[in-house]
């Protein structure tokens, strides 16, 4: 079978979640582990973790098989923003952004008018942007999934160039799935990943921009349920919360990345 080779990206977000020790410790281990399996790179396997801002500084570059990224920015470069993080901060200490997380969302009403900033913000940082989306149990069950989906791209998409496609992730975290045990199925996944890949064919109109960009699964992924999620067609890697705590459980579906990867 002559299929092409298949990368990854497997990311862990640790939401407010290890001290500075703790992250060091958690990125030398999993160095560790990664160094005996060779650097995921070469097998097509980009490995990432969003530690809190606190940690960034001390972890970033530590390992050279781990990209860093940051669980959120502001886009303004300074200003009174009290408790806030700008792009220009984050200069040399992270590669990645998480835009958009449900949670952040949610539980701190960010809309997308402004996560289409933040994602502007940090295309013109060079850091790549990892976008999230993703529904409800409410709007899954009332057949609103993807016009929910489609109107977030819409708008946190809003104004980007075809060049800038290039250097953007997705996440599809289905908000049911999050932290709750509840996976969507890989054929549930699978569906919407292939939704999102078709609004991205729609709006770069160059369906090889739209066949490269990476769209993730995120929602109570686990070592166990991860193999059959990232060998599904159009899921490119994951995003994974509780489980990337342990350096054992996030190096087990990193393990699994690379049996995807490398055939
Ligand atoms: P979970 O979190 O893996 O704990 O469900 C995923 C996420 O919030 O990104």
């Amino acid at each position: 079978m002559s299929e092409m080779k298949r990368e990854y990206l497997v990311a862990g977000n640790w939401k407010m979640f290890k001290t500075v020790e703790e992250s060091i410790q958690f990125v030398k281990a999993l160095d560790h582990r990664l160094a005996e399996i060779k650097p995921p790179r070469s097998n097509g396997v980009d490995v990432l973790v969003f530690p809190p801002f606190t940690s960034l500084y001390a972890v970033y570059g530590l390992s050279s098989s781990i990209k860093t990224g940051a669980q959120n920015v502001h886009f303004k470069d300074n200003g009174a923003f009290t408790g806030e993080v700008s792009a220009r901060m984050l200069e040399n200490i992270v590669d990645f952004v998480l835009i958009g997380h449900s949670e952040r969302r949610e539980l701190f009403c960010e809309n997308d008018t402004d996560l289409n900033k933040k994602l502007k913000t940090a295309l013109k940082y060079n850091f790549t942007p990892v976008l999230c989306v993703g529904e409800s149990l409410e709007e899954r069950d009332s057949g609103q999934t993807f016009s929910k989906i489609r109107n977030q791209l819409d708008q946190d998409l809003e104004g980007i160039s075809n060049a800038d496609y290039g250097n953007i992730v997705i996440a599809y975290e289905p908000i049911w799935a999050i932290g709750t045990g509840k996976t969507a199925t890989p054929e549930q996944a699978q569906e919407v990943h292939a939704f999102i890949r078709k609004v991205l064919n729609e709006k770069t109109n160059d369906s090889s921009i739209a066949g490269n960009i990476k769209i993730l699964y995120g929602g109570s992924v686990k070592p166990g349920n991860s193999y059959e999620i990232m060998s599904q067609k159009d899921i490119n890697g994951v995003l994974v919360g509780g489980a990337s705590l342990q350096v054992e459980d996030f190096f087990d579906i990193i393990v699994n990345s690379f049996k995807l990867a490398n055939g």
